[in-house]
């Protein structure tokens, strides 16, 4: 590897300034690391816009933003005014999308094991959509509702047996899961039944998520057919894909659009002669390439003929997917980003593991030196939001950049946070 870093992997607004930084969306990478320090996220907010735009061109009406990837208000409320509807898959992700302003009906509540808490916060607060996983989650909802005679909207989770092809860890439509409930077996007809005849229960439609981080539209296509027959065959007025298209990463892997995705997803159901409203709930293909990660280099331990470790100022605390998945990610220096990538390195964190590997191999140009500021792409999906508070770091700050100007979205923790639910 030698050449600059591709245009692909860096967000839509990204320019090069005469003296070889790199801006986005006109804002200069040195003037963000001036005012916000480092590790920080830098979102170009045009480009999470247009992935929003297309997925509603694609899916249309109902189509949501799987909060998980990415949540903070004024991301639930970009996503919101870009006509989209909000995926949340916990009481606290629900708790941020409505205090951005999100209207509850816009909500979809998620999740294979929700709470009697969790059921009762989305019954109060009147969320739009609830993706029904269990048949204990039924007898939890009909004896929270009672005989109130009031009804709560729902989708079926079905598991449809298929085996998407990606890491095993966020596989979900094969039938060995915990989510759903199983078409091969009979699981899936029985629920709907179940489900519709419930008093407390307005029955909408199905609903299926193969996986994350999946490339294949054939994996797609099958789950697709799954639902189609089971959604014909009930005569149910909606039907969700769910999310998961895959998004490259590295300099080798190409992403499939969202449009060809609907267009794949959308010809199944046609062929089928589906009549409900086909949606879906993308969180990686919306935000992962508007971000990039700034860090400091804080130390070089060269190990001759070995490897050339370059430590920086974040590592597992704000990604920790190379250490459970082995993701893979790029690097570049910002303020050199034309130049020739001719070095070889392992980009590590701070904390106190040998995994806390950021980029096991990555490339710079050559003469990195302590104090250079360093960036790793397309980190804007299940960085910030996985991040944590591991050694008692503080968590970075996030801004969003738009036509020149930055505004912070979320605040670098201070040393009082840690503090916060500490009893004494
Ligand atoms: N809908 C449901 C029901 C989901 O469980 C998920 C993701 C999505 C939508 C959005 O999937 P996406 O479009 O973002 O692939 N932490 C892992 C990914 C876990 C995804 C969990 N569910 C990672 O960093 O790769």
């Amino acid at each position: 590897m030698t050449d600059p870093i591709s245009q692909k992997l860096l967000p839509d607004n990204s320019s090069v300034d005469t003296d070889g930084m790199l801006m986005i969306a006109g804002v200069r990478i040195d003037t963000l690391v001036a005012k916000y320090g480092t590790p920080l996220f830098v979102y170009d907010e045009a480009h999470i816009r247009s992935r929003c735009q297309q997925a509603v061109r694609a899916f249309g009406e109902g189509v949501s933003y799987a909060s998980k990837a990415f949540l903070c208000t004024a991301m639930a409320r970009l996503a919101y005014e870009e006509g989209m509807h909000i995926d949340v898959a916990t009481m606290g992700e629900a708790h941020v999308a409505l205090e951005a302003g999100v209207p509850a009906s816009h909500l979809v509540f998620h999740g294979n094991n929700k709470s009697t808490t969790e059921l009762q916060y989305a019954i109060e607060n009147q969320i739009g959509r609830i993706v029904i996983d269990s048949f204990d989650e039924i007898d939890r909802l009909e004896s929270l509702l009672g005989d109130s005679g009031d009804q709560i909207q729902a989708l079926i989770r079905i598991t449809p047996g298929i085996q998407a092809s990606t890491h095993e860890y966020v596989t979900t439509g094969q039938d060995d899961s915990k989510f759903g409930f199983t078409v091969s077996n009979g699981l899936a007809e029985d629920a709907v039944r179940r489900a519709a005849s419930s008093p407390c229960i307005e029955l909408l439609g199905i609903h299926a998520h193969i996986g994350s981080q999946v490339f294949s539209l054939d994996s797609f296509r099958k789950a697709a057919e799954v639902l189609a027959n089971l959604s014909n065959h009930f005569e149910l007025p909606e039907l969700s894909v769910g999310g998961g298209l895959g998004v490259a990463y590295l300099e080798e892997e190409q992403s499939l659009s969202i449009e060809e995705w609907g267009l794949t997803v959308k010809s199944v159901c046609d062929e089928a002669g589906v009549t409900a409203r086909v949606t879906s709930e993308p969180g990686r293909a919306i935000v992962a390439s508007s971000a990039v990660t700034l860090y400091s280099v804080g130390t070089i331990k060269e190990l001759e003929g070995i490897r050339t470790y370059v430590a920086v100022d974040g590592g597992m605390h704000d990604n920790p997917r190379p250490a459970l998945y082995g993701s893979g990610y790029e690097t570049f220096v910002p303020g050199r980003v034309l130049d020739s990538r001719t070095s070889e390195i392992t980009l590590v964190g701070k904390h106190c593991e040998s995994g806390d590997v950021i980029v096991s191999q990555g490339y710079v140009p050559e003469g990195l030196a302590v104090g250079d500021i360093l960036a790793t792409p397309v980190t804007g999906a299940y960085g910030h939001s996985m991040g944590s508070n591991y050694n008692k770091v503080l968590r970075p700050a996030v801004v969003f950049v738009n036509g020149g100007t930055d505004r912070l979205v979320i605040r670098r923790e201070m040393l009082s946070d840690l503090m916060n639910t500490d009893m004494g």
